[in-house]
Protein backbone atom coordinates (compact mmCIF):
# COMPACT_ATOMS: atom_id res chain seq x y z
CA UNK A 1 0.00 0.00 0.00
CA UNK A 2 0.67 3.86 -0.51
CA UNK A 3 0.41 6.95 1.24
CA UNK A 4 -2.33 9.34 -0.68
CA UNK A 5 -2.85 12.03 -0.13
CA UNK A 6 -6.91 12.55 0.66
CA UNK A 7 -7.45 15.56 2.13
CA UNK A 8 -5.22 19.56 2.87
CA UNK A 9 -5.65 22.29 5.07
CA UNK A 10 -4.12 25.67 5.98
CA UNK A 11 -4.35 28.28 8.05
CA UNK A 12 -2.43 32.00 8.33
CA UNK A 13 -2.45 34.15 11.24
CA UNK A 14 -4.96 37.63 10.49
CA UNK A 15 -1.95 40.15 10.54
CA UNK A 16 -0.50 40.49 7.02
CA UNK A 17 2.80 42.54 7.41
CA UNK A 18 3.46 44.28 3.78
CA UNK A 19 7.11 44.89 3.22
CA UNK A 20 6.60 48.93 2.85
CA UNK A 21 5.19 48.42 6.84
CA UNK A 22 8.34 46.76 7.36
CA UNK A 23 9.82 50.04 5.58
CA UNK A 24 8.66 52.40 8.46
CA UNK A 25 9.80 50.47 11.02
CA UNK A 26 13.17 49.68 9.83
CA UNK A 27 15.99 50.44 7.30
CA UNK A 28 14.71 48.27 4.12
CA UNK A 29 12.46 48.79 1.65
CA UNK A 30 9.91 46.63 -0.98
CA UNK A 31 12.32 47.04 -3.70
CA UNK A 32 15.55 45.47 -1.58
CA UNK A 33 12.97 42.64 -0.03
CA UNK A 34 11.21 41.81 -3.62
CA UNK A 35 13.92 41.75 -6.24
CA UNK A 36 16.26 39.68 -3.41
CA UNK A 37 13.76 37.24 -2.39
CA UNK A 38 10.39 37.65 -4.09
CA UNK A 39 8.46 37.89 -0.62
CA UNK A 40 6.00 41.14 -0.66
CA UNK A 41 4.10 40.48 2.48
CA UNK A 42 4.22 37.79 5.33
CA UNK A 43 1.27 36.77 8.11
CA UNK A 44 2.19 37.22 11.75
CA UNK A 45 0.73 35.84 14.59
CA UNK A 46 -1.00 37.67 17.33
CA UNK A 47 -3.49 36.41 19.00
CA UNK A 48 -2.59 33.20 16.51
CA UNK A 49 -0.79 30.53 18.47
CA UNK A 50 1.18 27.39 16.86
CA UNK A 51 -0.63 25.19 17.92
CA UNK A 52 -4.30 27.17 17.16
CA UNK A 53 -3.24 27.51 13.42
CA UNK A 54 -2.59 23.73 13.55
CA UNK A 55 -5.64 22.86 14.61
CA UNK A 56 -7.47 24.77 12.18
CA UNK A 57 -5.88 23.58 9.12
CA UNK A 58 -5.68 19.66 10.44
CA UNK A 59 -9.74 20.23 11.09
CA UNK A 60 -10.18 21.06 6.93
CA UNK A 61 -7.38 18.54 6.15
CA UNK A 62 -9.91 16.12 8.18
CA UNK A 63 -13.14 17.46 6.66
CA UNK A 64 -11.75 17.33 2.88
CA UNK A 65 -10.61 13.76 3.58
CA UNK A 66 -13.71 12.52 5.51
CA UNK A 67 -12.52 11.32 7.79
CA UNK A 68 -12.87 11.19 11.70
CA UNK A 69 -10.39 12.14 13.77
CA UNK A 70 -11.07 9.13 15.70
CA UNK A 71 -10.24 7.07 12.99
CA UNK A 72 -7.02 8.65 13.25
CA UNK A 73 -3.83 6.39 13.53
CA UNK A 74 -1.02 9.31 14.20
CA UNK A 75 -0.58 12.84 14.58
CA UNK A 76 2.69 14.26 13.35
CA UNK A 77 3.53 17.63 14.20
CA UNK A 78 6.40 18.95 12.19
CA UNK A 79 7.95 22.67 14.06
CA UNK A 80 10.72 24.23 15.15
CA UNK A 81 8.80 26.41 17.33
CA UNK A 82 5.86 24.82 19.37
CA UNK A 83 4.38 26.87 21.79
CA UNK A 84 6.12 24.82 24.82
CA UNK A 85 8.93 22.57 25.23
CA UNK A 86 6.14 19.87 26.53
CA UNK A 87 3.61 18.91 25.81
CA UNK A 88 4.29 18.02 22.19
CA UNK A 89 2.89 20.47 19.63
CA UNK A 90 1.14 17.45 18.18
CA UNK A 91 -0.36 15.84 21.85
CA UNK A 92 -1.94 19.40 21.92
CA UNK A 93 -3.61 18.55 18.13
CA UNK A 94 -4.71 15.06 18.84
CA UNK A 95 -6.59 16.93 21.98
CA UNK A 96 -8.25 19.51 20.22
CA UNK A 97 -9.46 17.12 17.84
CA UNK A 98 -10.39 14.25 19.99
CA UNK A 99 -8.21 12.02 18.06
CA UNK A 100 -8.13 9.63 20.73
CA UNK A 101 -6.78 6.56 19.11
CA UNK A 102 -3.64 8.55 17.48
CA UNK A 103 -0.51 8.10 18.62
CA UNK A 104 0.99 11.79 18.35
CA UNK A 105 5.03 13.53 18.19
CA UNK A 106 6.63 16.07 17.15
CA UNK A 107 9.35 15.91 14.44
CA UNK A 108 11.99 18.35 14.29
CA UNK A 109 13.58 18.87 10.45
CA UNK A 110 13.51 22.34 9.98
CA UNK A 111 12.48 23.31 6.42
CA UNK A 112 12.43 19.61 5.48
CA UNK A 113 9.85 18.66 7.87
CA UNK A 114 6.49 18.26 6.09
CA UNK A 115 8.70 16.33 3.59
CA UNK A 116 10.10 14.07 6.09
CA UNK A 117 6.95 13.54 7.90
CA UNK A 118 5.62 12.49 4.47
CA UNK A 119 7.80 9.80 4.03
CA UNK A 120 7.79 8.70 7.87
CA UNK A 121 4.13 8.23 6.94
CA UNK A 122 4.86 6.23 3.42
CA UNK A 123 7.09 4.17 5.68
CA UNK A 124 4.48 3.51 8.63
CA UNK A 125 1.83 2.92 5.67
CA UNK A 126 3.96 0.99 3.47
CA UNK A 127 5.00 -1.27 7.02
CA UNK A 128 0.87 -1.98 7.22
CA UNK A 129 1.24 -0.45 10.73
CA UNK A 130 -1.19 2.43 10.24
CA UNK A 131 -3.71 3.71 8.12
CA UNK A 132 -4.82 6.98 8.24
CA UNK A 133 -1.79 9.52 9.32
CA UNK A 134 -2.70 13.57 9.79
CA UNK A 135 1.01 15.10 9.15
CA UNK A 136 1.14 19.24 10.67
CA UNK A 137 3.58 21.63 9.45
CA UNK A 138 3.40 24.49 11.84
CA UNK A 139 5.46 27.44 12.71
CA UNK A 140 5.25 31.19 14.56
CA UNK A 141 8.94 31.93 13.38
CA UNK A 142 8.48 35.68 14.71
CA UNK A 143 8.81 34.54 18.35
CA UNK A 144 12.52 33.84 17.00
CA UNK A 145 13.09 36.49 14.91
CA UNK A 146 15.95 39.23 15.98
CA UNK A 147 13.74 41.93 15.08
CA UNK A 148 16.97 43.86 14.62
CA UNK A 149 18.22 42.13 12.59
CA UNK A 150 17.01 43.01 9.20
CA UNK A 151 18.84 40.44 6.72
CA UNK A 152 16.94 37.89 8.74
CA UNK A 153 13.18 39.31 9.98
CA UNK A 154 12.11 40.42 6.71
CA UNK A 155 12.52 36.93 5.25
CA UNK A 156 10.29 34.49 7.45
CA UNK A 157 6.30 34.47 8.71
CA UNK A 158 3.95 32.72 10.63
CA UNK A 159 1.40 29.59 9.69
CA UNK A 160 0.12 25.92 9.31
CA UNK A 161 -0.50 23.47 6.61
CA UNK A 162 -2.30 19.89 6.70
CA UNK A 163 -2.64 16.84 5.19
CA UNK A 164 -4.38 13.65 5.83
CA UNK A 165 -2.84 10.24 4.30
CA UNK A 166 -4.47 7.26 3.63
CA UNK A 167 -3.87 3.72 3.18
CA UNK A 168 -4.06 3.31 -0.98
CA UNK A 169 -3.26 1.68 -4.01
CA UNK A 170 -1.76 5.21 -5.48
CA UNK A 171 0.15 7.66 -4.09
CA UNK A 172 3.51 8.06 -2.66
CA UNK A 173 5.92 6.36 -5.36
CA UNK A 174 9.70 7.34 -4.07
CA UNK A 175 10.92 9.49 -1.96
CA UNK A 176 14.69 10.90 -0.83
CA UNK A 177 16.52 12.45 2.42
CA UNK A 178 19.46 14.02 4.13
CA UNK A 179 21.45 15.33 6.51
CA UNK A 180 24.65 16.96 6.91
CA UNK A 181 25.31 18.14 10.23
CA UNK A 182 28.69 19.24 9.40
CA UNK A 183 26.75 22.37 8.11
CA UNK A 184 24.46 22.92 10.88
CA UNK A 185 25.55 26.55 11.76
CA UNK A 186 24.80 27.98 8.41
CA UNK A 187 21.37 28.31 9.57
CA UNK A 188 21.27 28.53 13.27
CA UNK A 189 19.06 29.61 16.66
CA UNK A 190 20.32 29.03 19.84
CA UNK A 191 19.41 27.21 23.30
CA UNK A 192 17.52 27.63 26.37
CA UNK A 193 19.68 28.94 29.43
CA UNK A 194 21.27 25.97 31.71
CA UNK A 195 19.93 26.47 35.46
CA UNK A 196 21.04 23.18 37.56
CA UNK A 197 22.28 22.78 40.67
CA UNK A 198 25.78 21.88 39.13
CA UNK A 199 25.78 24.76 36.36
CA UNK A 200 24.78 28.00 35.20
CA UNK A 201 24.95 29.04 31.72
CA UNK A 202 23.82 31.99 30.00
CA UNK A 203 21.68 31.07 26.91
CA UNK A 204 23.15 30.55 23.55
CA UNK A 205 21.96 33.51 20.93
CA UNK A 206 18.11 32.51 20.95
CA UNK A 207 17.34 34.04 17.53
CA UNK A 208 17.93 32.63 14.19
CA UNK A 209 20.91 33.44 12.51
CA UNK A 210 22.18 32.16 8.79
CA UNK A 211 24.60 32.93 6.09
CA UNK A 212 22.41 33.30 3.35
CA UNK A 213 24.81 33.08 0.32
CA UNK A 214 25.58 29.70 1.89
CA UNK A 215 22.17 28.40 2.40
CA UNK A 216 21.63 29.86 -1.29
CA UNK A 217 24.44 27.90 -2.39
CA UNK A 218 23.55 24.62 -1.04
CA UNK A 219 19.79 24.90 -2.04
CA UNK A 220 20.68 25.46 -6.03
CA UNK A 221 23.17 22.28 -6.02
CA UNK A 222 21.08 20.33 -3.49
CA UNK A 223 17.44 20.62 -4.75
CA UNK A 224 17.56 19.72 -8.34
CA UNK A 225 20.14 16.72 -7.46
CA UNK A 226 17.62 15.26 -4.98
CA UNK A 227 14.89 15.65 -7.15
CA UNK A 228 16.53 13.58 -10.17
CA UNK A 229 17.31 11.13 -7.58
CA UNK A 230 13.63 10.39 -6.78
CA UNK A 231 13.08 10.63 -10.73
CA UNK A 232 15.71 7.96 -11.56
CA UNK A 233 14.13 5.52 -8.75
CA UNK A 234 11.36 5.61 -10.46
CA UNK A 235 12.75 5.92 -14.07
CA UNK A 236 10.54 9.55 -14.94
CA UNK A 237 11.76 12.73 -16.17
CA UNK A 238 11.12 16.06 -15.44
CA UNK A 239 8.75 16.57 -17.99
CA UNK A 240 6.85 13.68 -16.59
CA UNK A 241 5.61 16.10 -13.87
CA UNK A 242 2.99 18.26 -13.69
CA UNK A 243 3.94 20.43 -10.69
CA UNK A 244 6.83 20.79 -8.53
CA UNK A 245 6.16 22.26 -5.12
CA UNK A 246 9.35 23.16 -3.30
CA UNK A 247 9.88 24.46 0.09
CA UNK A 248 9.47 28.21 0.23
CA UNK A 249 12.67 30.06 0.74
CA UNK A 250 13.72 32.28 -2.41
CA UNK A 251 12.07 33.05 -5.90
CA UNK A 252 15.70 33.11 -7.40
CA UNK A 253 16.42 29.53 -5.39
CA UNK A 254 12.98 28.07 -7.46
CA UNK A 255 13.84 29.94 -10.26
CA UNK A 256 17.47 28.43 -10.47
CA UNK A 257 16.00 24.76 -9.53
CA UNK A 258 13.59 25.46 -12.61
CA UNK A 259 16.72 26.33 -15.27
CA UNK A 260 17.94 22.85 -13.73
CA UNK A 261 15.85 20.87 -14.16
CA UNK A 262 14.89 22.68 -17.43
CA UNK A 263 11.01 23.12 -16.57
CA UNK A 264 9.42 26.45 -17.12
CA UNK A 265 7.82 28.46 -14.18
CA UNK A 266 4.44 27.63 -14.63
CA UNK A 267 5.04 24.42 -13.04
CA UNK A 268 6.16 25.69 -9.87
CA UNK A 269 3.59 27.38 -8.26
CA UNK A 270 4.63 29.72 -5.10
CA UNK A 271 3.01 31.40 -2.28
CA UNK A 272 6.09 33.04 -1.02
CA UNK A 273 4.96 36.09 -2.29
CA UNK A 274 2.18 36.46 0.27
CA UNK A 275 3.41 34.39 3.15
CA UNK A 276 7.31 34.21 3.28
CA UNK A 277 9.33 31.57 4.34
CA UNK A 278 7.26 29.48 7.14
CA UNK A 279 9.99 26.55 7.13
CA UNK A 280 8.12 23.68 7.63
CA UNK A 281 4.57 25.19 6.71
CA UNK A 282 5.53 26.27 3.28
CA UNK A 283 4.99 23.01 1.24
CA UNK A 284 1.77 22.08 3.22
CA UNK A 285 0.69 25.38 2.83
CA UNK A 286 1.42 25.47 -0.83
CA UNK A 287 0.10 22.22 -1.55
CA UNK A 288 -3.27 23.17 0.02
CA UNK A 289 -3.50 26.20 -2.04
CA UNK A 290 -2.63 24.49 -5.00
CA UNK A 291 -5.56 21.94 -4.08
CA UNK A 292 -8.28 24.41 -3.83
CA UNK A 293 -7.68 26.07 -6.63
CA UNK A 294 -8.26 22.88 -8.22
CA UNK A 295 -4.92 22.76 -10.22
CA UNK A 296 -4.33 18.79 -9.03
CA UNK A 297 -6.24 16.28 -11.53
CA UNK A 298 -6.31 12.66 -10.16
CA UNK A 299 -3.26 11.17 -11.53
CA UNK A 300 -1.22 13.67 -12.10
CA UNK A 301 2.37 13.28 -10.94
CA UNK A 302 3.76 15.83 -8.26
CA UNK A 303 7.38 16.59 -6.38
CA UNK A 304 7.01 18.28 -3.23
CA UNK A 305 10.79 19.14 -1.36
CA UNK A 306 12.33 20.58 0.98
CA UNK A 307 15.46 21.95 2.52
CA UNK A 308 16.73 23.85 5.21
CA UNK A 309 18.47 24.04 8.27
CA UNK A 310 20.37 20.96 9.81
CA UNK A 311 21.51 20.81 6.68
CA UNK A 312 18.22 18.78 5.68
CA UNK A 313 16.81 18.01 2.54
CA UNK A 314 14.41 15.66 0.90
CA UNK A 315 12.10 15.12 -2.29
CA UNK A 316 9.03 12.98 -2.64
CA UNK A 317 7.00 11.76 -5.58
CA UNK A 318 3.18 11.21 -5.59
CA UNK A 319 0.63 10.52 -7.82
CA UNK A 320 -2.84 12.86 -7.17
N1 LIG B 1 16.92 45.57 3.55
C1 LIG B 1 17.86 46.34 2.96
N2 LIG B 1 19.17 45.99 2.93
C2 LIG B 1 19.53 44.84 3.49
C3 LIG B 1 18.58 43.97 4.12
C4 LIG B 1 17.23 44.39 4.13
N3 LIG B 1 16.26 43.64 4.69
N4 LIG B 1 19.24 42.89 4.58
C5 LIG B 1 20.53 43.05 4.28
N5 LIG B 1 20.72 44.23 3.61
C6 LIG B 1 21.94 44.78 3.08
C7 LIG B 1 23.17 44.25 3.78
O1 LIG B 1 23.44 44.98 4.94
C8 LIG B 1 24.22 44.44 2.71
O2 LIG B 1 24.62 45.78 2.74
P1 LIG B 1 26.17 46.18 2.50
O3 LIG B 1 26.46 45.71 1.09
O4 LIG B 1 26.14 47.66 2.65
O5 LIG B 1 26.94 45.44 3.53
C9 LIG B 1 23.46 44.20 1.41
O6 LIG B 1 22.06 44.36 1.73
C10 LIG B 1 23.70 42.83 0.82
O7 LIG B 1 23.53 41.85 1.85
P2 LIG B 1 23.72 40.33 1.55
O8 LIG B 1 23.46 39.53 2.77
O9 LIG B 1 25.01 40.12 0.83
O10 LIG B 1 22.52 40.09 0.52
P3 LIG B 1 22.30 38.94 -0.48
O11 LIG B 1 22.32 39.49 -1.85
O12 LIG B 1 23.13 37.73 -0.20
O13 LIG B 1 20.80 38.56 -0.15
C11 LIG B 1 19.52 36.83 0.93
C12 LIG B 1 20.43 38.02 1.13
C13 LIG B 1 18.23 37.29 0.28
C14 LIG B 1 19.18 36.21 2.26
C15 LIG B 1 20.28 35.85 0.01
O14 LIG B 1 21.53 35.51 0.55
C16 LIG B 1 19.52 34.59 -0.26
O15 LIG B 1 18.69 34.58 -1.11
N6 LIG B 1 19.86 33.53 0.46
C17 LIG B 1 19.15 32.26 0.32
C18 LIG B 1 18.81 31.76 1.61
C19 LIG B 1 17.38 31.90 1.98
O16 LIG B 1 16.52 32.27 1.23
N7 LIG B 1 17.16 31.55 3.21
C20 LIG B 1 15.89 31.56 3.78
C21 LIG B 1 15.89 30.70 4.97
S1 LIG B 1 16.71 29.22 4.76
C22 LIG B 1 15.65 28.10 4.28
O17 LIG B 1 14.50 28.25 4.39
C23 LIG B 1 16.24 26.92 3.69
Amino acid sequence: MRARIAGTGSSLPGLRVTNDDLGKIMDTSDAWIRNRTGIGARHIAVEETTASMSIEAAKQALEQAGIKAEELDLIIAATLSADHVLPPLSCEIQSALGAVHAVAYDLCAACSGFVFALNTAQAYIQSGLYKNILIVGAETLSKLMDWSDRSTCVLFGDGAGAAVVTAAEEGIFAGVQGSDGSKGMVLSCGGRPVHNLFADREPEDPYVRMNGQEVYKFAVRTVPKCIGQVLEQVRLQPQDISLFLLHQANQRIIEAVAKRLGQPMEKFPVCLEECGNISAASVPILLDQVNRQGRLKSGDKIILAGFGAGLTWGAIALSW
